[in-house]
């Protein structure tokens, strides 16, 4: 199935993660028409000048259920993630030509943030609250404790481990950081974390299992 844009988006957050170089985090969220769209992305344009408002825009994409799935005829919640690495916002359009804002288009409308480049960690839009899309549940077929480098590690994708190491400092796939950090992490996975949608409860489990039987290694 080819990607198609979705039918309305409803927020665009950004974020500008405190490393160096900064990373820029775009979160959208969004609504599809009816149920069983997929895989929702940020499809950037591509730009042969500088546009005169410095917004760069992104299509808000997913790809839609296939020819024979039933799907229900209602409205949907989708969301989806964008990083641009290495963010120089005061030159990104070129020398002294700084990024004043991202776009997030829909099929029947967009929404643009502001940027406002600071030293700091910057949330521009704080109004929504956590998302979480979970895809499917796993049956759990492994009640023995769970060990970090046959079931913990594998849970984190090696763009978990890029940005919160950017982010916080610590290596999602580092044993001692993992351990020393374990509290705090597993407080995020029950409320926002990854940032494009919490794990199945039954990983969210694995995870507390292992914190609770004194994270074998
Ligand atoms: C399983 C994967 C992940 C875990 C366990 C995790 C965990 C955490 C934790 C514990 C913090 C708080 C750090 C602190 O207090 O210093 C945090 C912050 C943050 N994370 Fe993640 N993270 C994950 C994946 C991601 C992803 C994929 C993104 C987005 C691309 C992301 C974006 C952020 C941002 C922007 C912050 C700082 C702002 C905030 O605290 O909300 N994280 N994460």
């Amino acid at each position: 199935m080819i990607a198609s844009k979705i039918y309305a988006v409803d927020q665009t957050q950004v974020r500008i993660a405190k490393s160096k170089p900064p990373i820029l985090l775009i979160h959208a969220t969004g609504r599809t028409t009816t149920s069983g769209w997929t895989d929702g992305q940020l499809s950037p344009y591509v730009y042969l000048f500088p546009p005169e408002d410095g917004v760069q825009e992104y299509d808000f994409i997913a790809t839609p259920p296939g020819p024979g799935q039933i799907v229900q005829q209602v409205l949907t919640p989708i969301s989806a993630t964008a990083e641009i690495p290495d963010m120089d916002i005061l030159n990104y359009w070129g020398e002294g030509n700084p990024l004043k804002g991202i776009r997030v288009h829909g099929i029947s409308n967009n929404k643009t943030v502001d940027i406002v480049p600071k030293e700091e960690t910057t949330r521009i839009d704080t109004s929504s609250s956590p998302q979480s899309v979970v895809s499917h549940v796993t049956p759990t077929d492994n009640q023995d404790v769970p060990g970090f480098g046959d079931d913990i590690k594998p849970l984190f994708r090696d763009r978990d481990v890029s940005v919160m190491q950017a982010i916080a400092g610590f290596n999602l796939h580092n044993y001692d950081d993992v351990k020393s950090n374990a509290d705090r992490i597993f407080e995020r996975l029950q409320t926002d974390m990854p940032c494009d949608g919490l794990w199945p409860q039954n990983d969210i489990d694995k995870f507390e299992r292992w914190k609770d039987e004194g994270m074998p290694q």
